[in-house]
């Protein structure tokens, strides 16, 4: 008799489309920041709660621009470089040029800042106030070709909601953290 294995519960396939409900996510960080003041607070809760809810990450952080330099904030995952210049690695370049940068593999993206060799794609998209950056969202994937559009799109919604939140509780967001 031949030995047949156990079919597996949950296919592990690393191609699987993940797809994450980013406007129900944007309600649900309103309803979760709607009555508390303190920035640093809800910049916690903006990452903890994106790092729950979206699959297959192995970090999700923000950094705060300070000055010429981004620096780091509130994250989930290990402990990771805590100063970016301004144009240097995806972080810096996003916020040098205002606009998201969506990297499906990080080992093919020149001048990307390893801090966790773990991670393999990349999304990173520019906190902006008053037409100024203040910040970016990091979030880094074990998985190649992790991010796609719609993440893009979804998280620069979350991240669009977040500053306006903020921007209920103080007018000038520059370290804002
Ligand atoms: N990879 C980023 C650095 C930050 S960490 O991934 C947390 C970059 O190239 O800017």
């Amino acid at each position: 008799m031949t030995f047949k294995p156990p079919a597996l519960l949950h296919a592990t396939d690393r191609s699987e489309k993940v797809t994450v409900n980013y406007e129900l996510l944007a309600r649900q960080l309103d309803a979760l920041l709607e009555d508390e003041t303190d920035l640093l607070a809800n910049s916690a809760n903006l990452v903890g709660l994106l790092f729950a809810e979206i699959p297959r990450l192995n970090w999700l952080g923000i950094y705060v621009l300070r000055g010429s330099e981004l620096v780091l904030g509130p994250f989930q995952g290990k402990p990771a470089c805590v100063r970016i210049p301004l144009g240097q690695g995806v972080c810096g370049r996003a916020a040098q040029r205002m606009e998201s940068l969506l990297v499906a593999d990080v080992n093919e993206f020149s001048g990307h800042i390893s801090c966790d060799p773990a991670s393999v794609s990349e999304l990173v998209v520019p906190l902006i106030s008053a037409g100024r950056v203040i910040g970016v969202l990091d979030v880094d994937s074990p998985h190649k070709r992790r991010f796609s559009i719609d993440d893009q799109r979804g998280l620069e919604l979350v991240c669009a909601c977040f500053v306006r939140l903020l921007e209920r509780q103080r007018d000038d967001l520059q370290n804002f953290i």
